[in-house]
């Protein structure tokens, strides 16, 4: 006899033999009716879901928002209220590599964060960069297309990045941080998080106002050169899994500076940018941040891929006091993600555990495959049509969000038009000392190997529009690895490589 727990089949009848298959005599075939052996078989079949279409690579963990600071004024939110504690998850990411990916490339974080508030999740999906590669939500399916594999080649393509990119002035501001020492973070603890986009905050008294997250490592903002990273993805692939599981599980709990940028409506419409262009920073000078909080992760998942691969973020997710802005980048991803969490985890997606609400949940929606409400999400059997005289929910009209006056001809605006794409880059290359331009230069350079000539010379004549240091910087880079060089004669630009 054993105390050892019972092995059941799914249906919880015991297994008599784990080991052997069913079979007649001892040389076989295999009897159909071992239904065990069909069973394992087709679980295996199963068990990898859709990798995200993006950001499939990521790392996770869990902790709490502790708000210290006081914007009360701002906003009604009660899990931004002074002394409110929030327990929450962050899932840390790269974008474009594949789930089996290496750790320590250059790209851009994701910085996922769900906050199971009292009054629902509210998921904030941002970044380790406060801007993005492009402005129209009509440009990220092309985008990245460009950063994932040449259809052909099944290769990644650097020509197409740098095609795209080129042809894309909107892109150089962050271009310029993916390939500056911030493009490739020690670890997932040294790094920044930003929102990135304009959200709101709106109070009791039904003021708006806008506002940008920030999320400050305490760690220490610390990075690896290429040269440094490959060293490292020689020796391990999973270096950011080892680092933040590793660390919570010693006890070494990372910590985040939470701040905002507040911005009036009156503020909005006299910046010299537009407010909600996801390209662009408010400047600190003008907008100064206001520490509001800390966030600590302290606990790891007990299941990778129940808690972590499972975890569904999505901008559409906010809570009364919190709400979006005209942001058109948020404004489709406040579609998408929902979207494609029914794509890859199923119709009850916010059903699995670590997406559940941790606070009570009563809607109308009704069956569907997986449904495990018990049916009906209304907790009332007769309740699943509204309005109803059954005593089903109600709405709570306190959580309607204020009116925004909204003005203009519908019509497809050129995005481009009138935009200044150098400035803000500007400011940002002249914060660089000599030694981050000179990484910032060979960065570039390795990652041009390769792309054809009138497309190199298209992206320098941006760069130089930043500033003639960076498109100087960058040609000598080019010549030093590739030996580009500009062919005059055929007037072709060309690079050798
Ligand atoms: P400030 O001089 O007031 O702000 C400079 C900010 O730039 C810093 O606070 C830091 O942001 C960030 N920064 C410093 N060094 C680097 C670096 N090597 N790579 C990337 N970012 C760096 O000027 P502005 O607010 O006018 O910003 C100037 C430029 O700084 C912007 O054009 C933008 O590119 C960049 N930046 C600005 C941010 C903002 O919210 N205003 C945020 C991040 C970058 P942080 O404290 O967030 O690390
Ligand atoms: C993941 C769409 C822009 C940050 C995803 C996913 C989709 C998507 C479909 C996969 C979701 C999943 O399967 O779980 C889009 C669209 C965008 C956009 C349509 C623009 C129109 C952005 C921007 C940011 C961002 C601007 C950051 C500021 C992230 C992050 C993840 C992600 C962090 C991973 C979330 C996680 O950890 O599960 N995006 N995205 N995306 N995106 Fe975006």
């Amino acid at each position: 006899m054993t105390d050892r727990p019972i092995l059941t089949t799914t249906a919880g009848s015991p297994v008599p033999d784990n080991q052997n298959t069913l079979t007649a005599g001892p040389r076989g075939g295999v009897m159909l009716q071992d239904y065990q052996l069909l069973e394992k078989l087709a679980h295996q079949n199963r068990e990898r879901i859709p990798e995200r279409v993006v950001h499939a690579k990521g790392w996770g963990a869990f902790g709490t928002l502790t708000i210290t600071g006081d914007i009360s004024r701002y906003t009604k939110a009660k899990c931004l209220q002074p002394g409110a504690s929030t327990p929450m998850l962050a899932r840390f990411s790269t974008v474009a590599g594949e789930l089996g990916a290496a750790d320590h490339e250059r790209d851009v974080r994701g910085f996922a964060l769900k906050f199971y508030t009292e009054e629902g999740n509210w998921d904030l999906v941002g970044n380790n960069t406060p801007v993005f590669f492009v402005r129209d939500p009509y440009k990220f399916p092309d985008f990245i297309h460009t950063q994932k594999r040449h259809p052909k080649t099944n290769m990644r393509s650097a020509t197409a990045m740098w095609d795209f990119w080129s042809l894309s002035p909107e892109s150089l501001h962050q271009v310029t941080i993916l390939m500056s020492d911030r493009g490739l973070p020690q670890t997932p603890m040294n790094m920044n998080g930003y929102g990135s986009h304009t959200y709101s905050l709106w109070n009791d008294a039904g003021e708006r106002y806008w506002v940008k997250f920030h999320f400050k490592t305490q760690q220490g903002h610390t990075h690896f050169t290429n040269a440094e990273g490959e060293t490292i993805i020689g020796k391990t692939r999973e270096g950011y899994q080892e680092a933040l599981f590793g660390g919570i599980e010693r006890g070494e709990f990372p910590r985040w500076k939470v701040q905002v940028q507040v911005m009036t409506e009156a503020q909005a419409n006299a910046t010299s940018f537009n407010p909600f262009d996801l390209t662009k920073v408010w400047p600190h000078g003008e907008f100064p941040p206001i520490d509001i909080g800390v966030m600590e992760l302290n606990r790891n998942a007990e299941n990778y891929f129940a808690e972590i691969e499972q975890a569904a973020f999505s901008p559409s997710n906010i809570v009364p006091g919190i709400g979006h802005s005209p942001d058109k980048m948020l404004q489709a991803r406040v579609f998408s993600y929902a979207d494609a969490h029914r794509y890859r985890l199923g119709t009850h997606y916010e059903h699995i555990p670590v997406n559940q609400p941790k606070c009570p949940v009563h809607h109308y929606h009704r069956d569907g495959q997986m449904n495990s409400y018990g049916g009906i999400a209304t907790g009332n059997p007769d309740a699943y049509y509204e309005p109803n005289s059954v005593n089903g929910p109600v709405e709570q009209p306190s959580a309607k969000e204020p009116p925004l006056k909204i003005d203009g001809e519908m019509g497809r605006y050129d995005h481009r038009d009138g935009n200044d794409d150098y400035s803000q880059p500007r400011a940002l290359f002249n914060l660089f000392d000599p030694e981050q331009k000179a990484r910032l230069f060979s960065n570039i350079g390795a990652a041009m190997g390769g792309v054809p000539g009138h497309i190199v010379e298209r992206q320098l004549a941006h760069f130089k529009m930043i500033h003639e240091d960076y498109e100087a910087g960058v040609r000598a880079a080019l010549e030093n690895q590739h030996g580009y060089k500009v062919d005059t004669i055929s007037a072709t630009p060309t690079a050798a490589e």
